[in-house]
């Protein structure tokens, strides 16, 4: 029984530091700061907003799971193709849905995001 016991914690331990590796991927804050004319970098609670949008596609929209890349891989200072310019992309998701958080606590006011 003691034996098992142990195996099961070597078990548990393998199970959470494999679950650490994965969560890693995800950072935890990120600062946006492709653009730096007149407004401040933006910090973005990465993996809080992550926990809870609950999909990674949600702002992700083009990628495959595990495959996210940086919003300004298609993004760029000018419209580039299709892809909208970056401002328009962050301002488009990030205010699109503060604007609709029921609570309140989601900025929608400029100083909200960029710090001054
Ligand atoms: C609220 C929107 C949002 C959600 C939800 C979200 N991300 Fe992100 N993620 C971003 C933004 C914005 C960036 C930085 C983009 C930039 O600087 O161009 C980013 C950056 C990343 C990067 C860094 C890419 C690089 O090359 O440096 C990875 C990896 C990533 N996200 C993975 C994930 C995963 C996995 C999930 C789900 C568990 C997730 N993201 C959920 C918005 C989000
Ligand atoms: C692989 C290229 C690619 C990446 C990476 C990408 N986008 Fe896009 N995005 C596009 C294209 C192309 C469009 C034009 C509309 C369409 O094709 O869906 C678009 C449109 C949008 C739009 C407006 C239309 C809509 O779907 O609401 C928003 C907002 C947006 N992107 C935000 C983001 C954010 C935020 C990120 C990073 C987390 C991101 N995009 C990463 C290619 C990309
Ligand atoms: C799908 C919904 C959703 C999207 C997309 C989203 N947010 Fe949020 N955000 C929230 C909610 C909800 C809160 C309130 C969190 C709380 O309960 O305190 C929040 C809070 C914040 C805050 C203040 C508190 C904190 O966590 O730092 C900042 C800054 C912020 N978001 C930046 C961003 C940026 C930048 C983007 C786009 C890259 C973004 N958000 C995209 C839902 C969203
Ligand atoms: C929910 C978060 C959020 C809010 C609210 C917000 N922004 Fe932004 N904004 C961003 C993000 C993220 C970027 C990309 C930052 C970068 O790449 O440097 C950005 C980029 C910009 C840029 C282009 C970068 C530059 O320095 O020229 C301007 C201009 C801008 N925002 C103005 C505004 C104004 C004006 C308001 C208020 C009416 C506002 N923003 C509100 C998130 C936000």
């Amino acid at each position: 029984m003691k034996r098992f016991a142990m195996l099961m914690a070597v078990v548990m331990v393998a199970v959470f530091s494999a679950g650490v590796i994965v969560a890693a991927d995800a950072p935890d804050t990120v600062v946006i700061k492709e653009i730096q004319k007149t407004k401040s970098a933006v910090t973005l609670t990465h993996k809080a907003h992550a926990a809870k949008v609950g999909k990674c596609a949600e702002c992700h929209h083009k990628d495959a799971a595990g495959k996210e890349q940086k919003c300004s891989g298609c993004h760029k200072a000018k419209k580039t193709g299709d892809a909208i310019e970056f401002k328009e992309a962050m301002h488009g998701k990030c205010k699109g849905c503060h604007s609709k958080d029921a609570t309140k606590k989601a900025p929608t006011k400029c100083d909200g995001c960029h710090k001054k």
